[in-house]
């Protein structure tokens, strides 16, 4: 018999989806209806060993109460954050992510949100369609990356990456994260108010979770100041949503751009409303190429763990 998984999230790639069904019984919540959920999830939950979920949904304490036979919640990404890590320690039940495989796409969308916000693409797009160029408009002088400063807050593998990209650009490099790391080039500041300070662009690559929760507060945009640049491609938490926007349009921040919000998909108005940001709807793992290889990684760990064999990918 197919060990019972519950799916929280489809996987854009066919492939990893043709596996799921190949090796598990799934029962795909993300195609019930909102309304009749609850009755249907009481129907399949007693029954669930495995749970795919997204580093976006997690699972909350709640839902895994829910399942008593769960044994393996696999996440597709690689933030932990939204997964009660608390709850599957307590009760033993493995936790997996996709550690490797999305780091360069990841890495890519922040230097894209960068470049977008340096050269003020939304704006340059917007004044070629809207004829302005045509009517013979004056066009604003964007101003040059290099020798600039990036600050990059969390230096694991996708913050290195970041950084690896950035000095492409003939950027000066300058990171921040509590652990100093051995054998890197780049100085480490000695804290994220200091590295906002010495910095022209902020990257935000750090984890979510209760120790980086509004760790980006006023006073770090502050610091970052009039011509400075935000860019987060981590978690909404890590930044004080509230501060950001009176910092934006007050313009002690001159410009953020974010893939990542505090409160999924829903993103203030007084956000949107902006000139200065760049907004991308959560989608830096998303190609074709990265998603399917985050759904090989997830197959592949949930097969490992019900095979009886050591997982590819386990999260401490
Ligand atoms: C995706 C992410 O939102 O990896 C993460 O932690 O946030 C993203 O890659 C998601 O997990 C895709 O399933």
């Amino acid at each position: 018999m197919k060990p019972e998984i519950l799916v929280m999230a489809a996987s854009p790639s066919a492939d990893v989806m043709a596996q799921l069904e190949q090796y598990f019984h799934c029962h795909h919540l993300w195609q019930q209806p909102r309304q009749p959920q609850e009755a249907w999830l009481a129907g399949v939950a007693p029954a669930v060993r495995g749970v795919l979920t997204t580093g976006a949904i997690g699972i909350k304490a709640d839902l895994l109460a829910r399942l008593p036979k769960v044994e393996i919640v696999a996440v597709n990404g690689i933030g932990t954050d939204a997964v009660d890590l608390d709850a599957t320690r307590a009760r033993g039940i493995a936790v997996t992510n996709t550690p490797g495989v999305l780091t360069d796409d990841v890495a890519d969308l922040a230097l894209t949100l960068l470049l977008s916000a340096a050269r003020r693409l939304p704006a340059l797009d917007a004044f070629v369609r809207d004829g302005s160029w045509e009517a013979g408009k004056p066009i604003a002088t964007a101003r040059a990356l290099r020798g600039k400063v990036c600050g990059v807050f969390g230096f694991g593998r996708i913050g290195q990456a970041i950084a690896a990209r950035a000095e492409a650009f003939g950027m000066r490099i300058q990171y921040f994260q509590p652990r100093a790391i051995e054998g890197v080039k780049a100085p480490r500041a000695e804290s994220l108010l200091a590295l906002a300070q010495s910095s022209d662009y902020l990257v935000v690559a750090a984890p979510g979770g209760p120790a980086t929760h509004h760790v980006v507060n006023a006073d770090v945009l502050a610091a970052l100041g009039p011509q400075g640049t935000l860019v987060n491609i981590a978690r909404g938490s890590l930044v004080d949503e509230a501060a950001l926007i009176v910092a934006l349009r007050e313009r002690t921040l001159g410009c953020a751009a974010l893939d990542v919000f505090a409160d999924e998909p829903r993103v203030p108005a007084a956000l949107r409303a902006l000139g200065n940001v760049v907004l991308t709807p959560h989608v830096a793992s998303l190609t074709v190429e990265t998603r399917h290889a985050m759904g090989q990684l997830v197959v592949d760990n949930l097969r490992a763990h019900f095979a009886g064999q050591p997982l590819l990918t386990p999260v401490q």
